[in-house]
């Protein structure tokens, strides 16, 4: 992962500096006849919204991460995710999507494209390989999941997925922000694209929002024409720079971030005031066995799990608490939980503990382990 340091970085020609600066300007010189620049090209280095420096140079980094040929960066997760949905797929076409993910996915396939588009959604437990093949129409484009389900932790196995995806002629795209490298690979493991909402682990220190597309250079350049120059969700320069510098620690924090989680979901296990916890990293978590041969690298940093009580108990909780923060988000240097509720269309989907408790979800940040199993403690002893 020596890539996570240097790729992205060059020598500034200019100055000698062995950072690449960062570049605000929103356009760059053209050459003397610009007559035959296509306005839409994201090759041409023109105007910020069609790539721009510190754009290129995070986009060759995470190309290499995620060992994949080209990627695309844009403002946020999910408009790498809605740029991969509308690039793929056009009215009369079907897509199966995991029925656990990120909220933004859910709700742009159970309303939005539906409404708007005419694109039709299958939600199906894609840990479940007979459902998905089930699911299949001859009009299915898209396989879209995430490596580790938001919020509930169900894994996906994604060479089993790519499989079915390739047999009916579709793509499979995949969300590994709960798994940044070098946890998963999943382009390895046969998806075709995967995204990244960069605004999580890989910038790492929660002040900027970015989001990633990795794949073929053929695929990941239609994402560029069609949902990055003319829709124009582009990345900040700022952001961009920001991403990149946080990214070169991302291995060393995951280390990190992966043996703190463990350590923070035993203590809650073991905990007779909890009322259940799902880390994929615990031999209790129904797959278990499968993220052993998965995620070989650890299970990643976040977990869920609800306090033995109503949901008065558990905003008490989270008011008890010292050290962790509560706010949404994940994959910052400070932990982070958020008490989510048992109601909205989608978790009908969840397991039932989390339908009958709501759900804490905690995203284990850098501070010392033993801090946050002290932390969450007094928590509970303030609470019962
Ligand atoms: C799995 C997953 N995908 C996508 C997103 C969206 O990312 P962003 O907030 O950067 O748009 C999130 C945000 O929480 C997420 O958890």
């Amino acid at each position: 992962m020596s890539q996570s340091v240097h790729a992205g970085n060059r020598i500034d020609e200019a100055t000698g500096a062995v950072r690449a600066p960062l570049v605000l300007a929103n356009s760059y010189a053209l050459p003397d006849d610009p007559s035959a620049i296509s306005w839409s090209s994201s090759e041409a280095t023109i105007y910020t919204r069609n790539g721009a420096a510190n754009q290129k140079l995070l986009q060759q980094k995470l190309a290499l991460l995620d060992r994949g040929e080209d990627a695309v960066v844009l403002a946020s997760g999910v408009a790498a995710l809605h740029a991969v949905f509308f690039t793929f797929l056009r009215s009369g076409d079907h897509a199966v999507i995991a029925d656990q993910t990120y909220e933004a996915s859910f709700r742009l396939f159970d309303e939005l494209f539906p409404e708007k588009y005419g694109i039709e959604a299958s939600f199906v437990d894609t840990s479940d390989l007979d459902a998905v093949r089930a699911a299949i129409r001859p009009t299915t484009r898209l396989i879209h999941t995430e490596t580790i389900a938001n919020p509930t932790t169900r894994l996906a196995d994604v060479a089993a997925l790519a499989s079915i995806a390739h047999e009916a002629g579709a793509l499979l795209s995949v969300d590994s922000t709960f798994t940044p490298p070098p946890l998963a690979f999943p382009l390895e493991a046969g998806a075709d694209l995967v995204v990244h909402s960069l605004t999580k682990y890989i910038n790492g220190h929660g002040d900027a929002m970015g989001g990633s597309v990795v794949g073929s250079a053929e695929l990941v350049g239609r994402i560029k024409a069609d949902a990055m120059v003319d829709v124009g969700g582009v990345i900040s320069p700022f952001n961009a720079w920001l991403i990149t510098r946080g990214a070169v620690t991302l291995p060393l924090r995951l280390r990190q971030h992966v043996a703190s989680a463990q350590q923070v979901a035993e203590f809650l296990e073991g905990e007779p005031r909890i009322a259940y916890v799902y880390y994929p990293g615990l031999p209790s978590h129904p797959q278990y066995d499968l993220a052993r041969s998965l995620l070989p690298n650890g299970a990643g940093g976040v977990m869920s799990f609800a306090v033995n009580g109503d949901p008065d108990a558990q905003n008490r909780f989270v008011a008890n608490l010292r050290v962790i923060t509560s706010a949404v988000s994940l994959g910052h240097d400070e932990s982070l939980i958020v008490h989510v509720g048992a109601g909205g269309a989608r978790v009908v989907h969840y397991p039932e503990e989390f339908r009958r408790f709501g759900h804490l979800r905690l995203s284990v940040g850098l501070e010392d382990a033993e801090d946050l199993v002290d932390d969450l403690r007094s928590a509970l002893d303030a609470t019962f």
